[in-house]
C-alpha cells in the first residue's frame, strides 16, 4: 500500500480564493475585513508564523496589522488588546502562542473579546466548543476537519488517537472530533505504552515536535496519518512522522510542509471573513 498525501497547500489555495472572493463582496458593500495579530517576546518560529499569516490575509484583501512587542508584561499588553477590542474597524485578533514565561498567558487570552477570538482561545468560546453552541472553531484543529472531509474520511464510530493536550491542538481537535461521534483517546508525554493506543488507531493525529517520532511500527495498516508537527532537522522544515516508512503502510498521510500548516492559515482567513460578516450583521 502507498498511503495517498493529503494535499493542504493545494485545499488552502482553493480555500483562499473563496475568502478573496466574499472580501471582494464585503468590500463592494463598504465593509473592510481586518486582523490584529500580537506577537510577544523573540520567539523565531512565531517571527515566521505571524508573517505568513499577515501574508496570506493580505493576499486576500484582509487587512492585517502586527503588533509586536519583544518585552512587555501581562497588563500592558491586556490594554493593547482591550484597545482592540473596543476598535470597530477591526474585527478578529490573533495572540500568537506560546506567549513568554513571565506573561499570564490564561489572563491574556480572557481579555480577546469573544466576538474578535479568530482561534478560539477565550474560555467562552472554548466552553462553547464543549456544548456544541455557535463560537469560532480554533484554526488548526478545523483545518485538519476540513482536510479529512476533503478526502471523504469520515470520522463515525472511528478510533482516533491525537497525540498532543494542548489548547490549540489536542483538546479542541478532540471535541471537534467527538462531535462527529469518533472514539477520541487524548495522549501526551506522560501516557503509558503509547504505541498500544496508536497501534489500533484508524486515525492518528501527532503534534509533538519530534522529528521521526511516529514510526511505522507504531501504527496499523490502513492508517490515516496526520501530521501536525513543524520541527527543523538537517535545516529542513519536517514533521512528527516518517513520512517515507508510514507510506508504505498508511491509507492517507499529510506531507510537512504542505499539510496541516496551511490548512491553519487559511482558516485564520476563513475565520476571519466569518467573524467579520457576524460583526456587520451580514450572517
Ligand atoms: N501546523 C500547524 O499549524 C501547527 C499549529 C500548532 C502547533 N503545531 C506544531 O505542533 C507541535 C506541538 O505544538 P503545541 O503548540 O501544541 O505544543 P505543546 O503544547 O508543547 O504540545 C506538544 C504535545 O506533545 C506532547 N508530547 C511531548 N512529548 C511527548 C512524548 N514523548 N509522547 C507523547 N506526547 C508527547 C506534549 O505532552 P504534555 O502535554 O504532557 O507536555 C504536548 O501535549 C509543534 O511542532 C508545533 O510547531 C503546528
Amino acid at each position: 500500500m502507498t498511503a495517498a498525501i493529503m494535499d493542504g497547500r493545494a485545499l488552502a489555495e482553493q480555500i483562499k480564493t473563496q475568502v478573496a472572493d466574499k472580501t471582494t463582496a464585503l468590500k463592494a458593500r463598504g465593509i473592510h475585513p481586518s486582523i490584529a495579530i500580537f506577537l510577544v517576546g523573540n520567539d523565531e518560529a512565531s517571527k515566521i508564523y505571524v508573517r505568513e499569516k499577515a501574508k496570506a490575509c493580505r493576499d486576500v484583501g484582509i487587512e492585517a496589522e502586527l503588533f509586536k512587542f519583544p518585552a512587555i508584561g501581562t497588563d500592558i499588553l491586556i490594554s493593547k488588546i482591550k484597545k482592540v477590542n473596543d476598535d470597530p474597524s477591526v474585527h478578529s485578533i490573533l495572540v500568537q502562542l506560546p506567549l513568554p514565561k513571565h506573561v499570564d498567558e490564561n489572563k491574556v487570552l480572557e481579555s480577546i473579546s469573544p466576538e474578535k477570538d479568530v482561534d478560539c482561545l477565550n474560555p467562552l468560546n472554548l466552553g462553547r466548543l464543549v456544548i456544541d453552541s455557535e463560537g469560532v472553531e480554533s484554526c488548526t484543529p478545523r483545518g485538519i476537519m476540513r482536510l479529512l472531509g476533503r478526502y471523504g474520511i469520515g470520522l463515525e464510530g472511528k478510533n482516533v488517537v491525537i497525540i498532543n493536550r494542548s489548547k490549540l491542538l489536542g483538546k479542541p481537535l478532540a471535541l471537534m472530533m467527538l462531535k462527529k461521534n469518533a472514539t477520541v483517546s487524548v495522549c501526551h508525554s506522560k501516557t503509558q505504552d503509547l504505541e498500544r493506543h496508536t497501534q489500533r488507531a484508524d486515525i492518528i493525529v501527532v503534534g509533538v515536535g519530534k522529528p521521526q517520532f511516529l514510526r511505522k511500527d507504531m501504527v496499523k495498516q490502513g492508517a490515516v496519518i496526520v501530521d501536525a508537527g513543524i520541527a527543523k532537522a538537517e535545516g529542513r522544515v519536517v514533521g512528527d512522522a516518517d513520512f517515507e516508512g508510514l507510506r508504505g503502510k498508511a491509507s492517507f498521510i499529510t506531507p510537512v510542509p504542505g499539510g496541516v500548516g496551511p490548512m491553519t492559515v487559511a482558516m485564520v482567513l476563513e475565520n476571519t471573513t466569518m467573524l467579520t460578516e457576524r460583526q456587520s450583521a451580514l450572517k
